[in-house]
């Protein structure tokens, strides 16, 4: 496995992003994360402790169609969120939007819960995978069409736990 990203600068780019996000939003107004299991977990947990202003938290999981049978991108919440969104700011946290489908269908999902404002926060970008035009705001890396693991990304729940990315070859 070849390091893509170290430890060291995933936490210098995930603390730019933290301040980035909280001065986006008007001073005093809770922003709500919305973390996508299982992917999401490690970069949601490194967000939010280089955030100072009000936040609270939640999380979702769901299990994508888009890569087997059809690219519907269609998913089904396996678990939903414990607390509404109606008003709130809503920030979803992902891992990698890689095709695009299963954040476009989720967006979708939650932007009928009235929140405030909805925006996306994905550390990884595969741009050259997209298949639909998804909205994130907040990118932390654009990478080339690899596979790759750790820092909460998984290959048959592999590698999540690594504290850096490494491409994985799957030869
Ligand atoms: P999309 O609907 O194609 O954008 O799928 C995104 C989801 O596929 C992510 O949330 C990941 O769970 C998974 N995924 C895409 N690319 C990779 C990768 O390189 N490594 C691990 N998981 C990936
Ligand atoms: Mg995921």
């Amino acid at each position: 496995m070849k390091v893509l990203l170290d430890g060291a600068t995933i936490q210098t780019r995930v603390r730019a992003l933290a301040l980035e996000i909280e001065r986006d939003y008007p001073p005093g107004e809770e922003i709500h994360l919305v973390c996508v299991l299982k992917g999401g977990f490690m970069f949601m947990a490194d967000l939010v402790r280089a955030m100072s202003t009000r936040i609270s938290l939640d999380f979702l999981a769901v299990s994508s169609y888009a890569k087997s049978t059809t690219s519907s991108g269609e998913v089904r919440m396996l678990k939903d969120l414990d607390s509404g969104l109606q008003g709130r700011h809503i920030v979803i946290v992902e891992d990698i939007v890689d095709t695009g489908l299963t954040l476009t269908y989720l967006q979708e999902i939650l932007r009928a819960r009235s929140p405030k404002t909805l925006r996306t926060a994905c550390l990884l970008s595969k741009p050259s995978r997209r298949q639909v035009d998804v909205t994130v705001e907040y990118i932390g890396f654009t990478i080339e069409d690899h596979f790759v693991v750790g820092y909460g990304l998984d290959y048959a729940e592999q590698y999540r736990n690594l504290p850096y990315i490494a491409v994985l070859d799957l030869q």
